[in-house]
């Protein structure tokens, strides 16, 4: 597999059983990520994208296919290696922030240092750097409920970045932020991802979304119908307005 691709789902399917029934939440996703792009996944609600992350972070498994993280497949490794991919190499940020409500900003950024066995005076260093870079560093004594939504979400994306992982998965992380709010949101995590050459797969509803992708890819019915270059879809959605 080429080099410059960070993740690749190889006919991907998940089927969920409830009951007697059952739902395809995927059906047979094809595509690669490319390391350092800022890839968006476009999709209504139910369209499978929550799936699709937690496939591509390794929370959940396809029915069948294969995903491959950095080029191994993940099918292929032990509990270990997969709780090892997750906390070094990933960072995940969700539309409810899941901060850990009763610990400031800086011990929340912190955290995932600890699992990666960073010393704590590193630690501290990391966390207040990081939250300096997205804004907060008149914050990082306040607790989760102390802040805003946006502010919390910053944190997020704080703790996501610290323990420089080569990918960011973002589950609609404009989700409960205001229109504005959320647009700085994703242009912060734009930004850092430029400045840093993480690679970012980020789910949304929200066309406006679209000028910061440098690809898109729509999802619906937990099927990719496309996949386009931010140019290309540019012209899409002045179609899809008028
Ligand atoms: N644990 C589960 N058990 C059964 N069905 C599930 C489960 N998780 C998701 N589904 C179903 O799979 C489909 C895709 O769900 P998913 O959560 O991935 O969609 P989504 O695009 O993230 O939606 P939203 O925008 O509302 O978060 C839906 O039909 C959903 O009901
Ligand atoms: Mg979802």
């Amino acid at each position: 597999m080429s080099e410059d691709i960070t993740v690749k789902l190889d006919d991907v399917w998940k089927t969920y059983i409830m009951g007697n029934e059952e739902v395809q939440a995927l059906r047979g996703i094809n595509l690669d990520i490319l390391q350092g792009e800022f890839h968006v996944i476009m999709g209504p609600s139910g369209s499978g994208k929550t799936t699709f992350l937690n496939m591509v972070g390794a929370l959940d498994f396809p029915t069948m296919g294969e995903v491959y993280f950095e080029g191994v497949p993940l099918s292929s490794l032990t509990k270990k290696q997969l709780a090892s991919i997750r906390s070094y190499k990933i960072g995940f940020i969700f539309q409810t922030f899941n901060l850990v409500p009763v610990i400031t900003a800086r011990e929340n950024v912190s955290l995932p240092l600890v699992f990666q066995r960073y010393p704590r005076e590193e630690r501290r260093k990391r966390a207040e750097e990081i939250l300096k870079r997205v804004g907060l560093a008149d914050r990082m004594d306040h607790t989760p409920d102390e802040l805003s939504g946006g502010q919390q979400q910053r944190v997020a994306i704080a703790r996501a970045l610290a323990g420089k992982p080569s990918l960011i998965l973002a589950d609609e992380p404009t989700g409960n932020l205001d229109l504005k709010t959320g647009f700085q949101i994703v242009e912060l995590l734009r930004e850092l991802s430029q400045e840093t050459g993480v690679t970012v797969i980020n789910s949304t509803h929200d066309l406006k979304l679209i000028d910061i992708a440098d690809r898109i890819s729509w999802l619906r019915d937990g099927e990719i119908t496309r996949t386009q270059q931010k140019l290309d879809v540019s012209i899409t959605s002045v179609d899809v307005t008028i």
